[in-house]
């Protein structure tokens, strides 16, 4: 396929008529809050931002870093998995450090899939998956997340696909906050043994989760290391999405094959983030999910009130609402903006089967959250 086809093959942005919607409200002088994006408010831990401003100045980190990242952060990092996951990790070919995980998301269909070949990707979904499959000239099949299977793919429904290289999983999941627990894992490992399909679990929201669920890894269950690698991020559980830092972690055939893409393309990550990444592995990071845990119970409270039907989620910072009848998810976000100057993202921006639902980003303080549900309270949208 030329490059341009490929380039055409992507999806429109469909979060443009948002932003010119956003953008028309803050010119008419409207505040709006924005519910939309998954960037946390809260701040970096300031060990970390005081271990980086220390870092900065030693000039070992201002010459290229190692590749695969520093031997600290991997030593580090298989620590962490081992006390949180109870998964040994080989520092040399288990651990890949990355420039956030969307990097490392993004390179790898071209590490594993030959043009043609299939990958399978969750709708909804981030959009990531599919849209570096595309420029990586593979076929993308996407696979329905279904309500009433809590949001995880129906393993009998993949096999209906056919053929397929790769696949995408995201649990906790952006954008339903579904999660998965062991017993899903060993399924959909038995399913890609059998067909020599290699997995690819997103764990950015590993550490943000509720009401007692402890999200375990993949990697945990017996023999996901012959065909699953895990994508962890700093962005979401360290309030760090500026700094650009994740790691891929488990098979070290699928590992390699991405090194050998990213010594190509870039050249790993400044080694003072890194540095300042060690510290924040070592922190206790339970702060963050309580305060997410306040602000959750808020507009839960908020969603009942208006008779909304949500998806009771148990992991990440988003909660997954129907829109009212008779309208699109576009048109919902859309009205929501211009009416309250609320910002919520569309479903239908996260696929096909996204259509008719919206989500919250609980990235706001409380008091704004309870401020947009007023100022949404007072459409009636739900009433009629
Ligand atoms: C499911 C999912 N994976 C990966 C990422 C990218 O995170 P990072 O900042 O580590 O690149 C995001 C960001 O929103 C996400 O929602």
């Amino acid at each position: 396929m030329r490059r341009a086809e490929r380039l055409e093959k992507l999806p429109p942005y469909l979060f443009d008529e948002l932003d010119k919607a956003k953008r028309k409200a803050s010119e008419r002088g409207a505040r709006v809050i924005d519910l939309a994006v998954g960037d946390p408010d809260l701040p970096t831990p300031s060990a970390v931002v005081e271990r980086m401003r220390e870092a900065v100045t030693n000039p070992s980190h201002h010459r290229y870093p190692g590749y695969l990242g520093s031997l600290e952060l991997r030593e580090a990092l298989a620590a962490w998995f081992g006390r949180r996951f109870g998964v040994r990790l080989d520092v040399d070919s288990e651990v890949l450090v990355l420039i956030g995980s969307k990097e490392g998301l993004g390179h790898l269909p071209m590490a594993l899939v030959n043009p043609g070949e299939r990958v399978l990707v969750p709708d909804p979904g981030y959009p990531v998956y599919a849209n570096t499959s595309i420029l990586a000239g593979a076929e993308v099949g996407r696979f329905e997340l279904k309500e009433s299977n809590g949001f995880l793919p129906d393993v009998e429904e993949l096999a209906s696909l056919g053929e397929a290289r790769l696949i995408f999983l995201n649990y906790p999941n952006n954008p339903t906050g579904a999660v998965a627990g062991q017993e899903f894992y060993m399924k959909i490992l038995d399913f890609a043994a059998a067909r020599g399909l290699l997995i690819c679990n997103d764990a950015a929201y590993s550490e943000i989760t509720f009401d007692g669920f402890r999200s375990p890894s993949i990697l945990a269950s017996p023999g996901a290391k012959e065909c699953a690698i895990e994508i962890h991020s700093f962005s979401k559980t360290f309030n760090m999405t500026g700094w650009r830092i994740g790691f891929a972690a488990g098979n070290p055939d699928m590992l390699r094959a991405l090194a050998q893409v990213k010594v190509n393309l870039d050249s790993s990550v400044f080694g003072a983030i890194q540095e300042a990444a060690v510290t924040a592995v070592s922190l206790d990071y339970d702060e963050n999910v309580r305060v997410y845990e306040g602000r959750r119970r808020l507009a839960l409270e908020w969603l009942s009130r208006l008779g909304c039907r949500y998806f009771e989620a148990k992991g990440t910072f988003y909660l997954w609402v129907r829109v009212p009848e008779g309208f699109s998810s576009v048109d919902f976000a859309v009205l929501l903006l211009e009416k309250a100057a609320v910002c919520v993202a569309p479903g239908s921006g996260f696929g096909t089967y996204g259509e008719g639902w919206f989500r919250i980003a609980l990235t706001r303080p409380e008091a704004e959250i309870a401020e947009g549900f007023r100022r949404v309270a007072s459409l009636n949208l739900w009433t009629s």
